[in-house]
């Protein structure tokens, strides 16, 4: 497995693949990865002929006052466990490889009819950071696939809807959500919980498949918003969001609507701790 470090050098390695006629599938991740990015590796994989996993915390997609220092930075471990699943390539750019002109977005790929929304409304700018340094990302890298998580509901359809508006060649790779075997779903952040948040935060998952139970026996979208919200917090969260969405689009749903998502973000303790269950209505039943 090659680590690289210089775009240069990943266009290099990526020109020789395509001249073999390979598929190239990629996995952008901020690193520290656990078994939720391996599982996005092994979808990718099973997609293409040669992986590349792409490490790097992007500054422009953190706001002012959030974990942008403090995030986890583990190469070494994480590049460990890329090559037991045999990766071929982690691109692990600096900052000034990425932007040599400082993270001060200059030219900006924004979404904003999916991004200003839910995670959006709370944390300005995040996902024109993740919409911009992913297509830097496609661009450099060329992939045929590249997979994305479900847990991030929010960031896989804004991506989406890049690819398609921006006709960039490369196919979106969505991959179920792994979780701990109390519903935790894996994140990186999980490592911010205390032993004894780590247990509470399963309250999250329960209750959005609570809220779910509630919308399939036709309880009405904001009384199942409510509800959850204040489950969330008598639970000991302070809630950003507790949500009913078209899955499609993430726009509010009218009674009309079945296919459905329940999004929900919350604190606990030092995490900022995302989730979602996907649902359809039998309008007919
Ligand atoms: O999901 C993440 O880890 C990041 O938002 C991504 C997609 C790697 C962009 O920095």
């Amino acid at each position: 497995m090659d680590i690289l470090h210089r775009i240069e050098d990943v266009r290099t390695q990526v020109r020789q693949w395509r001249g073999e006629r390979l598929r190239i599938g990629l996995v952008p991740t901020m690193g520290n990865l656990h078994q939720g990015h391996l599982q996005l590796v092994k979808a990718a994989q099973d997609e293409a002929d040669r992986g590349i996993v792409s490490i790097f915390v992007n500054p422009t997609q953190f706001g002012v006052g959030e974990d942008y220092e403090t995030y986890p930075r583990t190469l070494d471990e994480d590049c460990a466990k890329l090559r037991t699943l045999g990766v071929d390539v982690v691109f692990a750019p600096s900052v000034a490889a990425m932007y040599p002109d400082g993270p001060e977005l200059r030219t900006r790929v924004s979404v904003p009819e999916l991004a200003n929304t839910l995670c959006g409304a709370w944390r300005e700018g995040h996902f024109d950071g993740v919409a911009t340094v992913v297509s830097k990302l496609f661009n450099i890298v060329g992939p045929d696939v590249a997979a994305f998580g479900k847990k991030d509901y929010q960031q896989l359809r804004v991506i989406e809807r890049m690819v398609r508006d921006l006709n960039f060649p490369v196919r979106i790779l969505p991959v179920e959500t792994l979780r701990e075997e109390s519903g935790l779903a894996m994140s990186s952040r999980n490592g911010y919980l205390t032993v004894e948040e780590k247990g509470r935060a399963a309250v999250l998952y329960q209750t959005l498949c609570e809220a779910r139970e509630r919308l399939l026996r036709g309880e009405p979208f904001a009384e199942v918003e409510v509800w959850g919200r204040d489950r969330l917090n008598a639970s000991g969260f302070r809630t950003d969001y507790f949500s009913v969405r078209r899955a499609e689009d993430l726009k509010e749903p009218t009674t009309k609507d079945t296919e459905l998502v329940v999004l929900a973000a919350a604190w606990l303790g030092k995490a900022r701790l995302i989730d979602n269950v996907e649902l359809s209505l039998n309008l007919d039943g």
